[in-house]
């Protein structure tokens, strides 16, 4: 049985399988999850992931139990986790989980006797969307991931897309990295890679950038900071550089900028959908 919690579960070999199916999928559809059901477990807001997951299994002719609002769950009455857990995976095939605390998948994983798949812990990982983000690039850029210069920018410290993506990136030649943040919401040191540059702004490497993440202020984990990138600012991007972003957005990026042909933050979220039917089918048909 196979969990997918962190990227660091995830081996090169297991990412480019993944991709490859990602971009049959595109073309062709088939109903390899039938009869197979994926509980949807989610104690965090969450538009994308859930309904991503939710469209990945039903195209392909599987089912979702949908817990989507804890506040009607057991939850209430004070089940711990561990037991919905156990619970859910007497009756059904997978599970995603979405948790507000650090580390939750990994307590998830130790009882479950289903695949857990880590829907977003805390400010931890995210693995899909790291997933979804290094395909999104892959897809744009040849199929490769080396030599890039990719900007990062706004929450680096609570936001949990950027982490895996860092991870990724990082095991592929040549790519050099550019955090800004205010100085409250840098990465954390640890995971700064050896050849990168942090700063308060992103005049010096903006026109440098191939890949531009831009992420949302987490207000919910207590980040107090606002920002949002001009349309003159994103102008000095070059022109084959790429805009990506998780959402939901807040303002960090203006709308007039959507129709640009660098933004790729709504092609992100149809490649999850296409890299999800391939992860699931992995996970969940071995
Ligand atoms: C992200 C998340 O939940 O971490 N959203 C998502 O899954 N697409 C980013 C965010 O909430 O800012």
């Amino acid at each position: 049985m196979q969990h997918l919690l962190s990227v660091d579960d995830m081996s090169e070999d297991f990412i480019h399988e993944i991709w490859t199916n990602a971009l049959n999928n595109k073309d062709n559809i088939s109903t390899s999850l039938s009869g197979k059901i994926l509980t949807n477990l989610f104690y965090e807001a969450s538009t994308r992931t859930s309904s991503s997951f939710y469209s990945a299994m039903t195209r392909t002719g599987g089912s979702v139990i949908p817990i989507n609002n804890v506040k009607f769950s057991s939850v209430t009455k004070g089940e711990t986790l561990e037991d919905t857990i156990i619970a859910m995976s007497t009756l059904s095939d997978c599970i995603v989980l979405r948790h507000p605390d650090t580390g939750s998948a990994n307590r998830a994983a130790k009882v479950s006797s289903v695949p857990i798949i880590n829907g977003g812990d805390g400010e931890g990982e995210h693995p899909t969307q790291t997933l979804l983000d290094g395909f999104t690039i892959y897809s744009n850029n040849n199929k490769s991931l080396d030599n890039l210069n990719i900007t990062f920018i706004g929450d680096l410290k609570n936001g949990r897309t950027v982490k895996g993506l860092v991870k990724l990136l990082s095991r592929y030649k040549n790519n050099n990295f550019n955090f800004i943040s205010p100085e409250s919401l840098k990465l954390p040191s640890e995971l700064l890679p050896s050849n990168s540059i942090e700063s308060e702004n992103i005049e010096n490497v903006i026109d440098k950038t191939d890949v531009l993440y831009v992420t949302r202020v987490q207000k919910e984990r207590g980040s107090d900071h606002d920002y949002s990138l001009s349309l003159e600012k994103l102008n000095l991007l070059k022109r084959d550089s790429i805009v990506m972003h998780p959402l939901p957005r807040v303002n960090e990026i203006p709308r007039e900028f959507d129709n640009d042909k660098r933004a790729k933050y709504f092609e992100q979220m149809r490649n999850g959908l296409w890299c999800r039917i391939a992860l699931l089918e992995k996970i969940i048909l071995g």
